[in-house]
This record gives structure tokens, C-alpha cells and sequence, in this order.
């Protein structure tokens, strides 16, 4: 899709659709000369009668006849409640309507949404639209769409430049979430441990920057990665350690993205219930996360060091799996009791994290769909938040505040740490009974002392259930702000 910035005024017959967002106090200031008297006096008429609520997702259509398009008004919701998630949602509804229509330009009044006290910049806007077309082809067929152009409408021009901007990182914000939904949705038969790597290999096509290094499972043993391991040997499928390095500068300490990418959980030994498991195809998404937001970075050619490391797997019962019971070496040298199969993905994530260090991460996150507790505690609105790092933390909320990509801190008090104490090894996989996501975060801790490091459990962010069942490609965005934001 193409977009324009221009003034209002210049629209005479030069698109289809002129979009009008209006609040719930159903002020029209914003309007001002770009629509004809008489329509001005219907549009007037409708709020007058109170056929029009300014609501979410509420919307009505006039024509203009005079300036050739029609003008929609669609509803923002309240001024106080109004933000990056509120506006999301309601430009979503609005397009998925139009998308109904023959329309192919649409124009904008950006007036009421950006300024400076509502914090909706350009290129938010730009990646919420390009988001609102995503829609999951099994067959792998772009979807394309009528509508071609969208003009921001504003009374002041904005410079070319700084609006091109804009609108490239919005691009590049939405291709990264797309991808990171794409490889979600992918049935668990195809998004294998090496189809995520053969996906992170396609980034290289985008920038020469990109580099790629495959880890097999030879290459894992040598390093000593026998938790990582334990977990794919009850499998068919290989596992895979892939980092994707992205280092434009020559001395400066990379953002290194961990994410857990297993493609498949059974729960190995210590099977799931069947009901709803079909939804552990979508435990690779804390990887998909990470392949999204390189993806962005790569497309936006930014200045600063990034790296990914995806570690994938997949968890199944076979007779090669390991037992409840099991003791394995990490890479860290560390021994671990592995009481629970189904407690993989920190299994996982371990060896991963152990190899990240060899990057001398600036900041280290990683991204894990990682326990049913944290949807218990919080829900599916935000990420649960763990870190051994205050300062990191306060900049991965402010990211998620500017992106509606929310998160929620939990503590990491030293009691934790004491349920993982175990007379088999130097720590075991599970915790005790109650506050599961943070005891699983704990366990991540003992392999990032000394590294500013932050842990998501996405469990309940990720995916959406329902008629509307798919990746959300969360926390793609809050990734990328994060980047931007400490480049
Ligand atoms: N992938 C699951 C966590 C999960 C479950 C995410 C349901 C979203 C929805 C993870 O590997 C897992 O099975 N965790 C266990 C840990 C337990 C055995 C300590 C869990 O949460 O039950
Ligand atoms: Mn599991
Ligand atoms: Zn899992």
C-alpha cells in the first residue's frame, strides 16, 4: 500500500473513502474545510440525533457529492481511554469493513489522533493499518487487497522526509509481526525445528548485514547442550539452534532476543490432556517473535547491534524421551532433575541463554510461551514481566505502554529460587505447587547472573482463542519499540 501525506483541502476527487475518527464527546473541530456545507450539515444532523456514538467500532457513511468521496466516520472510544490499543482495534473494525467495499484509496484525518498529548505516532498508525489486512493463507498465497493508497489528511504538512520515515519502520513493524503470526498459524506437521531455521535463513535475502548460523545437534553436543538436547530426543525432528546476527557496528554490545521454539508440545512423558493441544503448535512462538522482529530490523537497516537466537525442538513422547527422573548436564555445567517433561521450555532456553552470553549482550530477552500458570495469574491481556535488572525492566514497560503491547511485572524473591533445590542435582525443572510462571522464570535466572536480562512468558499473549483462534504476534511490537527506542 502506498501512502501520501497531505493538507487537508487538496482531496477533491482524489479518493474514495475520507475517514473521519471521532470520539465519544463527538467534537468535529478537526473537520474544518475538507468536506462540503451540506454534508458538514448531515454529518452534524446524525451526531445531533444520536445516530452516531463514537463507540468502538461504531461507524456511518455519507456521501459528498460535491468533493467526489464519501466520508466515514468511525467511532475512537473515549478521550481518556484512548491510546495504541484502543486505536488499533478501532482502525482494524473500520478497515475490515471497507475491505467489503470496491473502495481502492482511502484518506485519513490524522488531526484528532495524532497530537501531542495522545501519543499515536505515524508510523503506529501505518503498522496498525497494514496489520488490519493480515489474514492466514494455508496455501501460502499473498493476500492481496483492493485498497492501494491511504492519504494522512492533516491542516499542517508534514515534512516528506520525516513522513517517508514514518511510514518505512510502520511497514517494516507489520511485515515483522506478520511473519511472526505466519509462523504461528503454520501447522505443527510443517513449522519444524528446521523449517524455522530455513525461515531465519530466508532474512538474509532482505540485508547483507543478516547472518545466519545453524547449530545441528552434533555441533549442540559438542558445545555440551544436554538439556537443550533432552528435549528433542524423544522426537523425530532434529533440534535446531539458530542465531540470526544483525551487527552493523563494530564495538558496541548487541540486544541479544532469546526465544523458545518448541514446535510441538506434547508434554513428552508427562503428556497433556488432549483437549485443546492442537494450541501447542503455537509454543514456538517466543522463536516466531524473534524471527519477526529481525525480520523488522533487517528491513529497517538500523544502526545499532541486534541479535536472535531461536531454540527449537520438539516435545514428544517417544521412546527414546527422557523420564521424570532424568539428570542432564546444561551447557552451563549445571545439573538438572528433570522432574516434569512437560517443564521443556526452560530445558531449552537454559542452553540457549548459556550460548547468548558469548555475545556480551547489552541487554538479553527472551520470549517463551513458557507456563500455564502465568495465563492463570494474569490473563490474556499482558505479558508476564521477570527480570534480574529494575532499569531494564522500567524500559521494556515504557516500550509496552508506547505499543499497547502490554506487560506486567512479577518479583523474583529469593524464595523462589529454594523450590528448585532437588538431593538429585544441582537444581530440578519444577517448582512447587503454587506461582508456577515465576518459579519457571527463577530457574531462568540461574543462567544469566551477571547479564542485564529480562524474561516475557507470552502463554497467554500469543495466541488468541476462539472464532478468532490464531497468532497475535506478540511481543513483535514491543520488540521492535524496545530496539528503536535503546539503539
Ligand atoms: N508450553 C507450555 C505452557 C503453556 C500451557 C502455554 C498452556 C500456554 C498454554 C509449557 O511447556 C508447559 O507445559 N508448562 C507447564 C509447566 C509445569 C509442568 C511446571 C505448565 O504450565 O503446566
Ligand atoms: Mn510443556
Ligand atoms: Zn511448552
Amino acid at each position: 500500500m502506498d501512502y501520501k501525506s497531505l493538507i487537508s483541502g487538496k482531496l477533491k476527487g482524489n479518493t474514495d473513502i475520507y475517514l473521519i475518527g471521532v470520539f465519544a464527546d463527538k467534537k468535529l473541530t478537526h473537520l474544518n474545510k475538507s468536506v462540503s456545507e451540506i454534508t458538514l450539515k448531515l454529518i452534524k444532523k446524525c451526531i445531533d440525533d444520536n445516530n452516531f456514538t463514537g463507540d468502538i467500532g461504531d461507524n456511518r457513511t455519507f456521501d459528498d457529492l460535491e468533493n467526489k468521496f464519501q466520508i466515514t466516520l468511525f467511532g475512537l472510544g473515549t478521550k481518556e481511554k484512548f491510546g495504541p490499543i484502543s486505536f488499533s482495534r478501532s482502525i482494524s473494525l473500520i478497515i475490515k469493513k471497507i475491505e467489503m467495499t470496491n473502495a481502492k484509496s482511502l484518506s485519513l484525518n490524522i488531526d484528532n489522533i495524532i497530537s501531542n498529548k495522545l501519543a499515536i505516532s505515524a508510523e503506529f498508525i501505518v503498522s496498525s493499518i497494514e496489520n488490519s489486512f493480515y489474514k492466514y493463507s494455508h496455501k501460502k498465497d499473498k493476500v492481496v487487497s483492493k485498497i492501494k493508497e491511504c492519504n494522512f489528511i492533516s491542516k499542517n504538512a508534514i515534512s516528506s522526509k520525516s513522513f517517508n520515515k514514518s511510514v518505512s519502520i510502520g511497514k517494516a513493524i507489520a511485515s515483522g509481526i506478520g511473519l511472526a503470526k505466519d509462523l504461528g498459524n503454520t501447522p505443527p506437521n510443517i513449522c519444524t525445528p528446521t523449517y524455522l531455521s530455513a525461515e531465519a535463513i530466508k532474512l538474509k535475502k532482505i540485508n547483507k548485514l543478516i547472518k545466519i548460523t545453524v547449530l545441528n545437534e552434533a555441533k549442540m553436543k559438542s558445545l555440551g547442550m544436554g538439556s537443550l538436547l533432552s528435549v528433542s530426543q524423544g522426537s523425530k525432528q532434529p533440534a535446531k539452534l539458530v542465531s540470526i546476527e544483525y551487527m552493523p557496528l563494530k564495538n558496541k554490545a548487541p540486544i541479544v532476543l532469546v526465544g523458545k521454539g518448541i514446535t510441538f508440545d506434547t508434554g513428552g512423558i508427562s503428556l497433556k490432556p488432549s483437549p485443546n493441544m492442537d494450541e501447542m503448535k503455537f509454543d514456538m512462538s517466543g522463536a516466531g517473535s524473534v524471527i519477526g522482529t529481525m525480520k523488522a530490523v533487517a528491513e529497517m537497516n538500523i544502526k545499532t547491534n541486534v541479535v536472535g537466537i531461536i531454540a527449537c525442538a520438539e516435545n514428544m513422547p517417544g521412546s527414546q524421551a527422557t523420564r521424570p527422573g532424568d539428570v542432564v548436564t546444561s551447557m552451563s555445567g549445571i545439573t538438572i532433575e528433570i522432574l516434569n517433561t512437560d517443564a521443556e521450555g526452560r530445558l531449552v532456553l537454559c542452553d540457549a541463554l548459556t550460548y547468548a552470553k558469548k555475545y556480551k549482550p547489552r541487554y538479553m530477552l527472551d520470549m517463551a510461551t513458557l507456563t500455564g500458570a502465568c495465563l492463570v495469574g494474569l490473563g490474556k491481556y499482558p505479558s508476564g514481566l521477570f527480570s534480574n535488572s529494575e532499569k531494564l525492566a522500567g524500559l521494556i514497560k515504557k516500550s509496552a505502554d508506547k505499543t499497547g503491547d502490554r506487560v506486567w511485572q512479577l518479583p523474583l524473591y529469593d524464595d523462589y529460587f529454594k523450590e528448585l533445590k532437588t538431593n538429585f542435582a544441582d537444581i530440578q525443572n519444577i517448582g512447587g505447587r503454587y506461582g508456577g510462571a515465576i518459579t519457571a522464570a527463577a530457574f531462568l535466572a540461574k543462567f544469566t547472573e551477571g547479564i542485564d536480562w529480562a524474561h516475557l512468558d507470552i502463554a497467554g499473549t500469543a495466541w488468541e482463542v476462539g472464532e478468532n483462534k490464531g497468532s497475535t504476534g506478540r511481543p513483535v511490537s514491543l520488540l521492535i519499540d524496545f530496539i528503536l527506542s535503546n539503539q
